[in-house]
């Protein structure tokens, strides 16, 4: 996959296929998704690619992973301190506490995702409302790291590059603007692998730029699959790491960790829990359903009933294209869950519990996304599912914040050792 060359300044295309071991084809596409960037000659605007990047894009080829036994984690020399928009329930959030970064405030809009925040941190900062509404300024100068889940939405197009003013009206638009006035040592923005195609890549695009003109260079791109980092699920994230211009510090992504976890791991007592999962409420099966679904074996789909249900399960989508693979789906006990969705029991997305015919519990959703048992969610069972599905794992959330602490480490050692040498 990568062979010996002596290094130089610039790649061509063919050069750097050659040098990462993929098709011209597969970098072209990587350059459209926002993957790994291309620079363009000035006179033939053909691509090229920096030395720089390459050596870090084949860091991330050459899978960085931490064997059994070890761990990302790093102690921070200093507190750090993080602004968390679009907080949710706050699954980002503690993962980072528990890496520990310091929630210096939150802002989220929806009324029963503040509750949760509020019910197991009285002592946070939550700012409740519409984003829009809230001047951050006062952030500045106390804020090394602004990180946020915005909704993801396009841009319109005037056929030249973005600038922040052009994405007014989306909430992208708002966590730069928070970043402008509040200018982090660096940002992050979480999002799904869909943002990478939304609008043929234009809006991956037109962030990217939109960071550049704030102050901002965007580290490459990467999706971060929650089953590398302790996580029982097969979820999959989009992260968008920006640094402020003024700071030359290379920033790792997490390593990923060799041990995959399974639903077995989330909801019984093992490495992941100390306990079997607690008791909780749930929704249930309408009766149609559940005999539909008690014919389905645990790792099974719909293609294991008999055809005749099938066909009268499936309706008008039995003759439709693809796997289909989420329908009917029931998840077995020694696999990762697929991605939990906002509502346990979505036709597209079933996860049906392996022994039971029920969709999980709330209190089984909380631990395939990581989060603790005592951490307690506000409002009526769709809202709790809701939240829970709408977050980040939290332990990929705290191998997030290893990584940030790192980068900040190095940053602060740099920052010192600067000023030692001016005064003495
Ligand atoms: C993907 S979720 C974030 C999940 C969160 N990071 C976590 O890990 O639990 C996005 C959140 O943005 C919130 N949101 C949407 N529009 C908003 C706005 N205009 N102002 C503030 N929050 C908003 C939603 O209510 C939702 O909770």
């Amino acid at each position: 996959m990568f062979n010996n060359k002596v290094m130089k300044e610039f790649y061509t295309l063919s050069e750097a296929a050659d040098y990462l071991g993929k098709s011209k084809q597969t970098l072209r596409r990587w350059d459209r998704e926002g993957l790994l960037i291309a620079s363009r000659e000035p006179v033939s605007n053909y691509r090229i690619y920096k030395k720089e990047m390459l050596n870090q894009f084949v860091g991330d080829l050459f899978d960085r992973s931490v064997q059994d036994n070890e761990t990302n984690y790093v102690p921070s020399n200093k507190p750090y301190s993080v602004l968390e928009l679009f907080a949710g329930a706050g699954g980002l959030a503690i993962g980072l506490e528990k890496s520990g970064l310091n929630c210096i405030a939150l802002n989220e809009i929806d009324k029963w995702a503040c509750e949760t925040l509020r019910m197991n941190r009285p002592h946070w900062n939550i700012l409740e409302g519409d984003i829009k509404d809230f001047d951050f300024s006062s952030f500045k100068g106390k804020t090394d790291i602004v990180t946020g889940g915005f909704p993801c939405q396009a841009f319109s197009y005037a056929g030249k590059k973005l600038g922040l003013s052009d994405a007014r009206g989306t909430l992208f638009y708002e966590f730069a603007r928070v970043v402008d006035e509040v200018q982090p040592i660096v940002c992050v923005g979480e999002n799904v692998r869909g943002l990478l195609s939304h609008d043929n890549g234009r809006t991956i695009q037109g962030m990217i730029s939109i960071l550049d003109e704030i102050g901002y260079n965007v580290v490459p791109v990467q999706i971060l699959k929650a089953i590398h980092y302790r996580v029982p699920q097969k979820r999959e994230r989009v992260f968008l790491v920006a640094i402020r211009k003024d700071v030359e510090v290379e920033y790792n992504y997490p390593a990923k960790y060799n041990r995959i976890y399974n639903l077995s791991d989330a909801l019984k007592k093992g490495e992941l829990f100390d306990s079997d999962v607690p008791e909780s409420d749930g929704a249930k099966y309408p009766k149609y359903k559940k005999k539909v679904m008690e014919m389905v074996p645990p790792k099974g789909y719909w293609r294991d009933l008999p055809i005749d249900i099938q066909k009268e399960y499936m309706g008008g989508s039995y003759h439709l294209d693809g796997g289909k693979t989420g329908m009917a789906r029931r998840i077995g006990w020694d696999e990762p869950c697929l991605t939990l969705t906002c509502s346990p029991a979505q036709k597209q997305t079933e996860r049906c519990h392996p022994d039971e015919t029920r969709p999980f519990t709330v209190r089984e959703y909380a631990r395939i996304q990581t989060f603790p048992d005592d951490w307690q969610f506000a409002g009526s069972i769709a809202q709790q599912y809701k939240q829970i599905g709408n977050a980040v794992p939290v332990n990929l959330g705290e191998e997030i914040g290893y990584s940030l602490i790192d980068f900040l480490n190095r940053y602060s050692s740099i920052i010192n050792e600067s000023q030692k040498s001016m005064t003495g």
